[in-house]
């Protein structure tokens, strides 16, 4: 651990360690039907490690940089959303692929599989917030509305990779693509070259620190449409003025980090290097040193010289256990406070037993599927996004 390594606080907001045993009957088995061990069973370990060898290669387990250190171990691969989206997608021999994240990407990794492999997700709960602020039939009502306004003909839609199958569907029907916080500036490239504006979903933030910090956009040029108002909060003439069209949506993990985060670690450490993630707040992001996605952050960190100071803004798990493989570094948490991500840490260690377990007895917990049409929409914009150069 980085020897200088200081454990946020944690506050009333952003304790979310759920899975603990410290409310069983809130904590545990939600939408997880069967025997979940308990938390406290020593066996756990153990466990995992022999349903996975009985399982073999028959199993797949991937897991997200946000999980757990107890669950990262079990992963067979670690990556950001991009890179497990290209792994999944490439492993056809695989029956099963549990996924250790979030719901999103245990859809996407279904749309991308064969039909005869199947996608667990070891806690239904595990969803993501920021997807969910879009649903489909608000989508449908902005397009209409947009084609009412007479732009939605010169607009391109792209998504995130946090949305909905449902999303990816509607962006793949109308000729659009699904990005990463690792291929945004890509996505938009290849959007700008099919039409003049964007309708970028549903992460405001990493669609305006794209635009604004990586293509040159004013801030002016980027609209925020706002769902809950008649045509997105705008006139007619901002829609015509606006090259990207921003969904009012945002991460709340990463909407913690402020100016005065990074402007206080600016004064109490002297050359501290701010990294991260394109999910915070645009003057966060300006503010900072470096921004990147989960794989750049691990990259950024492992490439930085002995004795260097990085305060990385990011999830907990993710930016502790960085701190823990670099100890000749001085890795802080941006905040002072504790900010994980509640439903990536649903997945624990008693979700991932009872799910592999379950695949020894012969059974498939938790299974995630997309429905056909949906699927195949959202494939289009998926293998759009494995295709980008
Ligand atoms: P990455 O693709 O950078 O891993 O980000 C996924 C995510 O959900 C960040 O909040
Ligand atoms: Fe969603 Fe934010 Fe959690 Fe990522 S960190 S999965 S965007 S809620």
């Amino acid at each position: 651990m980085s020897a200088t390594w200081v454990e946020p606080s944690g506050t009333a907001t952003a304790l979310l360690l759920l899975g603990r045993g410290s409310d069983a009957d809130s904590e545990r088995g939600v939408d997880c039907p069967g025997e979940l061990p308990a938390p406290s069973d020593p066996d756990l370990v153990a466990r995992a490690r022999a349903a996975k060898a009985t399982l073999g290669d028959r199993v797949f387990v991937l897991g997200h940089h946000y999980q757990r250190d107890e669950v990262i171990q079990f992963a067979d691969v670690t990556g950001d959303s991009f890179k497990l989206a290209q792994r999944a997608a490439a492993r056809p021999d695989a029956e099963w692929i549990v996924f250790c994240g979030v719901h999103f990407m245990a859809e996407s990794a279904d749309i991308l599989t064969a039909d005869h492999q199947q996608v667990v997700l070891p806690d239904l709960a595990a969803g993501c917030s920021m997807a969910d602020m879009a649903a489909l039939p608000q989508v449908e009502t902005a397009w209409q509305q947009l084609t009412e306004a007479g732009v939605a003909g010169q607009t391109v839609p792209v998504t995130y990779m946090n949305s909905s199958a449902d999303i990816k569907g509607f962006v793949g029907r109308n000729g659009g693509v699904v990005c990463t916080s690792s291929n945004a500036r890509r996505a938009l490239d290849w959007a700008y070259e099919r039409g003049e504006k964007v309708l970028f979903l549903p992460d405001q933030h990493l669609g305006r620190n794209t635009a604004v910090l990586e293509l040159g956009f004013t801030l002016d040029e980027c609209v925020l449409w706002d769902p809950h108002k008649p045509q997105g909060g705008l006139t007619e003439a901002q829609l015509r003025q606006a090259r990207i069209i921003l969904w009012r949506g945002h991460c709340s993990v990463h909407g913690r980090f402020t100016l005065d985060s990074v402007q206080e670690v600016r004064d109490r450490v002297p050359g501290v290097n701010v990294l991260v993630h394109p999910e915070c707040r645009h003057e966060v992001v300006t503010a900072a040193d470096e921004v990147g996605s989960t794989e750049k952050i691990i990259k950024v960190l492992s490439e930085a010289p002995a004795g260097s100071a990085w305060a990385v803004g990011t999830e907990l798990n993710l930016v502790r256990r960085l701190a823990h493989q670099h100890p000749d570094k001085q890795v802080m948490f941006l905040d002072k406070t504790v900010c994980y991500c509640s439903t990536m840490n649903r997945i624990d260690l008693p979700h991932l037993v009872w799910a592999l377990e379950e695949l020894v007895a012969g059974r498939v917990p938790n299974r995630i599927t997309v429905e056909a049409d949906t699927a195949r929409y959202a494939r289009s914009a998926l293998d759009q996004m494995l295709a980008l150069p």
